[in-house]
């Protein structure tokens, strides 16, 4: 079977209620692309009120805890989305790892926690700059493969190179190739499983990654923010 395209937008601590008016601006785009999936993770403060006026776009988190419910401040569980009406979540981006000290070990057990809920996470893997120019990307990125899958292959993977994160440097299409067939030999059912390019995704550079061979879709940051560029992306797709 062939795998779908699927362009998922990343608002991450970004949006207001007033910001929902971008569902109806990229609605047409979504419609219109009957191979291509859509996906909107906004904040969680917004995700009750975006799920309900979505239509064909899907509605995601951004993060989980490894518990369905109990005693933690400030979390929200894989269960709580999916009762806000997302079915995908973000787990082990490289904002998350970095920031709250994230091990794949951890992304395992929210990967794990969201299956359970019901919902595909997505899983982000990603080099840092220095890796790359140690020539370490393959085996930083399968290390946090090899820790971070869950033994269920209901999940979608995101490749984020940490330096080419909201700072305009995509990697070269050569370096994505590469690495995306390099991941998809690691993953177990790689010819089924979908693996997303992240990283300075825009309308001017989304036709030539999106048309690479082993990249189904695309993860975007900034891009995501405008319903113009947004749906220029969800266009982009082949
Ligand atoms: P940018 O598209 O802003 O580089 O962000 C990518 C990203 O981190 C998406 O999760």
């Amino acid at each position: 079977m062939a795998r779908r395209m699927l362009i998922a937008g990343n608002w991450k601590m970004n949006g207001l209620r007033q910001s929902l008016g971008f569902l109806e601006e990229i609605r047409p785009a979504a419609h219109s692309r009957r191979n291509v999936d859509v996906l909107l993770a906004p904040p969680a403060t917004l995700i009750v009120s975006a799920a309900e006026i979505a239509g064909p776009v899907k509605i995601g988190g951004q993060d989980c805890h490894i518990h369905p419910s109990g005693a933690h401040t400030g979390d929200i569980s894989a269960e709580m989305l999916r009762d806000a009406g997302a079915s995908y979540v973000i787990v082990g981006h490289s904002e998350r790892r970095a920031d709250h000290g994230e091990s794949s070990e951890l992304v395992r057990a929210k990967a794990e926690a969201a299956q359970a809920a019901g919902l595909v996470p997505m899983i982000c893997v990603g080099e840092s700059e220095s890796d790359r120019r140690e020539g370490k990307a393959e085996a930083v990125v399968g290390e946090q493969l090899h820790q971070s899958l869950p033994g269920s292959t209901a999940y979608v993977i995101a490749y984020e190179p940490v330096w080419a994160i909201g700072t305009g440097l995509t990697a070269s299409l050569d370096d994505i190739a590469a690495m995306h067939a390099f991941i998809r030999s690691k993953l177990p059912d790689g010819a089924t499983t979908q693996i997303l390019y992240g990283g300075s995704v825009k309308p001017a550079n989304a036709a030539d990654i999106l048309s690479l061979n082993d990249v189904d879709g695309a993860l975007v940051g900034g891009a995501s923010l405008k319903a113009a560029d947004f749906g220029a992306i969800i266009e982009a797709a082949p």
